[in-house]
């Protein structure tokens, strides 16, 4: 059997397993897919080990996304932008590909939700590895404007460096007046139940209000945006899915559906 694995540290609450697993049993694909808790200095030779026993390809995710970005001996165009990799595979001439899911999988989840990305005005919050990845594939479905606002000002302008004049940054007390439609919280407040301090002023042509954190409840950055009137909130589910799926489609070349693995992850949740 086809064996597959997630490199983290810490693994323990990942659903990845259960999403391939879904995605295998839909799509009639024989594969496994484990968690592998890597030791802090020692993803590289995970990765090996791993090989060496016959796994076929991984997904990657905090804190090794760069050092498999290191690892890999060819890189996508959308790994390259993003600096980072969290989907890795062995290519038929036995080279260790790198390439990037998470921007692709955040856009498919916004077309699901029916956002129309073309000509769009986006504030993206925070300026860690969550956000690198996705802005190139956001300019790529036709964002015309995105301003990049983080706590450290200076860690999104050095990220905005590498992008054309579409992307702007500025720290979160002075972010610039626009008609943002979409504005998406990719720090890691919610993590801890919080959220970015941010004018509400920003939030009055919004009309999608997506936190990348998921949970059983909407996060606190749903709940403050649908006080302030944001007639639309998302939490990050559907980008884990389609991120998932994006990589699922790379090794096995058939793309599953998200919505039924999306049901029971819900429930999953909830219980
Ligand atoms: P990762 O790379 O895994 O996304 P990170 O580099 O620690 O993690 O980034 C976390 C993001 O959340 C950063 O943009 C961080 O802002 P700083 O760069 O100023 O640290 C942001 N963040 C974390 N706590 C925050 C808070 N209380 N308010 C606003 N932004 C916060």
């Amino acid at each position: 059997m086809d064996r597959y694995a997630l490199f983290g540290n810490p693994i323990g609450q990942s659903k990845s397993p259960f999403i391939h697993s879904q995605f295998a049993l839909q799509c009639n694909q024989s594969m496994q897919y484990d968690a592998i808790l890597a030791p802090a200095e020692g993803f590289a030779d995970s990765w090996h080990n791993f090989v060496a026993s016959g796994g076929k390809g991984g997904n990657v995710t905090v804190p090794f996304k760069q050092q498999a970005f290191q690892l890999a001996e060819i890189l996508s165009a959308r790994a390259q932008q993003a600096g980072a990799v969290n989907t890795l595979y062995i290519n038929n001439d036995g080279q260790l590909c790198g390439d990037n899911t998470d921007g692709i999988g955040l856009v498919a989840d916004l077309t699901r939700l029916g956002v129309n990305l073309a000509g769009c005005t986006v504030l993206l919050l925070g300026a860690g590895g969550a956000s690198r990845g996705v802005i190139g594939p956001l300019l790529d479905a036709g964002v015309k404007k995105l301003v990049l606002a983080n706590r450290t000002a200076d860690k999104a302008q050095r990220i905005a460096a590498n992008f054309d004049s579409r992307v702007c940054a500025c720290g979160l007390t002075n972010i610039p007046e626009h008609a943002y439609s979409l504005i998406i919280n990719a720090t890691s407040t919610g993590l801890a139940g919080g959220r970015p301090d941010l004018d509400p002023q920003h939030l009055k042509y919004c009309q999608l209000a997506y936190d990348m954190v998921y949970g059983a409840e909407p996060t606190a950055f749903m709940r403050w945006a649908k006080q302030q009137g944001v007639a639309r909130q998302a939490d990050g589910l559907g980008m884990l899915l389609s991120q998932a799926a994006a990589a699922f489609a790379i090794w096995r070349g058939v793309v599953p559906y998200i919505e039924p693995a999306m049901a029971a992850l819900k429930q999953q949740l909830t219980a």
